[in-house]
């Protein structure tokens, strides 16, 4: 053979080469159907699901805690927080990345070192603002922080119903209304899965009250749970459509929620028709094979359970047939939700830029100015004056501002501004406490660069009152504490804060009281002082938020989203025995105390709040929708009327003041069987001074509607309700209207 012949034969069987190459590579080109974004999120998954061994199914049902503590290593491959699920490459399944909560991306033990993030306000903060469209820029928000860390799982939206002003969580939940807290929470569930993280709602179901979590039932009629806390999930579940959802410590009528067949399967999947997965709590199954049979999706950082294993049980059952199918179920759940919020298209993870901290710092800033709310001011107090001297006093309101404990705690960026004695462990949850570094104090000189702002910490009362009585101006901060694992005691605040608040309203006419609680308080010297604002926990840009408040930048317009009672008598349960201890309220406690077994929650049933005031005729210290302004509106009356089979009403509202502010419109409806009213509809309305405008308000259908048991679903009783237009739940003398509805 010639040499040109030996050339043009190794030329053309490179080139045959070469098409089988470009031919092959071509073929693996194609994407696999489960990573095409044109196919549909149900073929995808069950193309995948074909392809997939069972012990690939079985690595997916449960997460590995993924934070260092003592013999116990983070696993390689997991970012550090909640937990982590490992990917499978050989098919192109992500890692579960998952972080926590509704207020931002934690940072639990600094696991991360020194990766801080943007606290959002406290949910009494983003419920009290009425104002579904930033709730979603909120979750938006923290959603974004989660990506930029790598996480695509945020344990965010808490919709447990507010039953007790004691509730060491209150601070994550939306309040005691569950038709407001299920459209808040599944605004903020939509604006985190914006981002391509799936958000959960938490914790399922009727995790009211932390003393005793780990152990205690919360006992009530199917209606009344229905009507009550099963609201705000369903709600919740319909309208965010969370990719997941984390049911609770506790028992739910006996039964562990982790493991309670009734919540899992049959209203979960059958009445709600849910399709995303279902995760534990940290810790909470005591009984994997009951679980596995009830419906748990995957068993979160299962190293803190007690019992046998989840995926122990889960591999034993998958053995048979009937076992296997379950086993498909699950991950289908957990596959459906990767999918469905785009976690297999798009894991890119974009570095956070300076000025998109800054705007998230605002949407933090403006959730706090719409959230907070004014409780009193009496003789022209606020706004300050923008000159002067203006004494700041306590709460290190010259540092910063105080957030929530546990596992939603937010590590600021540049650390807390006060470091907590107490070293964050596992076991000293809900430790450390936090400040953010947002300081009220140089907000206000920013904010008021003609007033003269000066600090005192307010230990020395003599001297206090002797400087109070020159200033023009006194602002007394004051902070309660609250967190995870621990329900309060009471609804006081220190003696010593009562203290110097009396100190220096005797001092100073112009006395001014801004309370950072995660709860009601009660408040002796309300009558003497001129103002109170309760900021709540006020988040990452919380100082700004209230210079803004306090000097009239911004005009208050929060309003309360639980009835502030007058004492603890008023409650459905005054007594609250264990509360204000930590034992037994956290997996890793191995105490074994059970303060309060279990809780009657029967007594108020679906009276939740203002409902059972409403009730019981007993008038409460501040109702539910409760909220001053510093200007005045007034509206022209009522309409209410049907738009197919929708409610809507109509109102005209003017703002009748000097300045520009924002009014929350709120409808209560009242049945004609004489149950108690409940709040219908919302709407948030900004109006210069003298401005009007009509606002139009859709009604919830389950502000008239009744959950039927025997039919396993709501149905609207034919009948002529009665809508009120008013300023809070407790004062219903505003403009009515009545609307005969069909049953339906
Ligand atoms: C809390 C959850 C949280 C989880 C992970 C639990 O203690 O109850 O809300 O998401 O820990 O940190």
């Amino acid at each position: 053979m010639s040499r040109n012949n030996i050339t043009r034969k190794k030329c053309l069987v490179l080139a045959v080469g070469m098409a089988a190459i470009l031919t092959g590579s071509l073929a693996t080109a194609a994407p696999a159907p489960w990573l095409d974004r044109s196919v549909s999120p149900q073929d995808r998954v069950a193309a995948l699901m074909r392809n997939m061994t069972k012990a690939e199914k079985l690595s997916l049902i449960e997460s590995d805690l993924a934070l260092e503590f003592g013999a116990y290593k983070k696993p390689a491959g997991a970012i550090g927080s909640a937990a982590y699920v490992a990917g499978i490459e050989r098919l192109g399944i992500p890692a579960l990345q998952i972080s926590d909560a509704g207020l931002g991306v934690t940072n639990p033990m600094n696991v991360r070192p020194g990766d801080g993030a943007t606290a959002l306000p406290a949910g009494q903060a983003m419920a009290g603002a009425f104002d579904l469209a930033l709730a979603r820029e909120g979750g938006a928000m923290i959603g974004a922080e989660a990506k930029h860390r790598g996480f695509n799982v945020l344990l965010a939206g808490g919709v447990d119903l507010v039953r007790d002003p004691r509730g060491g969580r209150n601070f994550e939940y939306m309040g005691e209304d569950p038709i407001l807290a299920g459209q808040v929470a599944a605004a903020e569930v939509q604006g985190v899965q914006s981002q391509h993280v799936i958000s959960t709602i938490k914790h399922y179901a009727v995790n009211s009250y932390e003393t005793g979590r780990m152990m205690s039932s919360l006992d009530l009629t199917i209606p009344a749970l229905q009507e009550s806390d099963l609201l705000a999930f369903r709600i919740a579940v319909q309208e965010g459509r969370p990719g997941s959802i984390m049911c609770a410590y506790n028992k739910v009528n006996g039964v562990y929620a982790c493991q309670n067949p009734y919540l899992l399967s049959d209203v979960l999947r059958g009445e709600w028709g849910y399709q995303g997965f279902v995760m534990s709590d940290w810790g909470a199954l005591s009984d994997g094979e009951a679980a596995a049979r009830a419906g748990l999706d995957q068993d979160s950082a299962y190293i803190l359970d007690r019992g046998t294993r989840f995926a122990d049980a889960m591999r034993k059952m998958a053995g048979h047939p009937a076992g296997e199918n379950i086993l498909d179920a699950k991950t289908r759940h957990i596959l459906t939700a990767m999918v469905v919020n785009g976690l297999f298209d798009d894991q890119a993870r974009p570095v956070e830029g300076a000025a998109e901290i800054a705007a998230h710092m605002a949407v933090a800033r403006r959730i706090e100015e719409e959230g907070a709310v004014l409780m009193r001011n009496e003789r022209e107090t606020l706004p300050l004056s923008a000159s002067g001297m203006i004494l700041v006093v306590g709460g290190h309101a010259d540092k910063g501002v105080i957030a929530g404990g546990g596992s939603s705690a937010v590590l600021p960026r540049g650390g807390s501004a006060i470091v907590d004695p107490v070293q964050a462990s596992l076991e000293t949850m809900p430790h450390p406490i936090i400040f953010e570094p947002n300081a009220p104090v140089d907000a206000l000189r920013a904010a008021m660069p003609g007033a003269e702002i000066v600090y005192n910490e307010g230990t020395d009362l003599a001297q206090l009152a002797t400087l109070a009585k020159k200033a023009k101006a006194v602002v007394v901060f004051v902070t309660k504490w609250q967190g995870e694992s621990l329900d309060a005691p009471d609804l006081d605040l220190p003696a010593s804060d009562n203290a110097l608040i009396e100190t220096v309203a005797q001092a100073n006419r112009k006395s001014i009281v801004v309370l950072e609680t995660g709860n009601p308080v009660v408040m002796p010297w309300f009558d003497k002082v001129g103002a109170v604002l309760e900021a709540w926990y006020p988040g990452s840009a919380g100082g700004e938020a209230i210079a803004n408040l306090l000097s009239g930048k911004a005009v208050p317009s929060g309003r309360l989203t639980t009835t502030w009672p007058r004492s603890l008598s008023d409650l459905p349960r005054p007594e609250l025995p264990g509360a204000g201890h930590h034992a037994g309220a956290f997996p890793l406690d191995k105490s074994t105390i059970a303060y309060l077994r279990n809780y009657d929650l029967n007594k108020e049933g679906a009276d939740v709040g203002y409902r059972w005031f409403a009730s019981r005729a007993i008038a409460p210290a501040f109702p539910f929708g409760f909220g001053l302004s510093y200007t005045r509106f007034t509206n022209d009356g009522l309409t209410v009327s049907m738009d197919g089979k929708k409610i809507l009403a109509h109102a005209t509202v003017t703002n009748k003041g000097k300045v520009g502010g924002d009014e929350v419109v709120q409808i209560y409806a009242h049945a004609p069987d004489g149950a108690p009213l409940r709040l219908a509809g919302y709407g948030r309305v900004t109006l210069s001074p003298g401005e009007s405008k009509v606002v139009d308000i859709p009604l919830s259908p389950y502000a008239t509607a009744r959950y039927d048991q025997a039919q396993k679903d709501w149905r609207q009783p034919a009948g002529t309700y009665r809508f009120v237009l008013a300023r809070n739940a407790e004062d219903q003398t505003g403009p009515a209207a009545s609307l005969h509805i069909d049953a339906q």
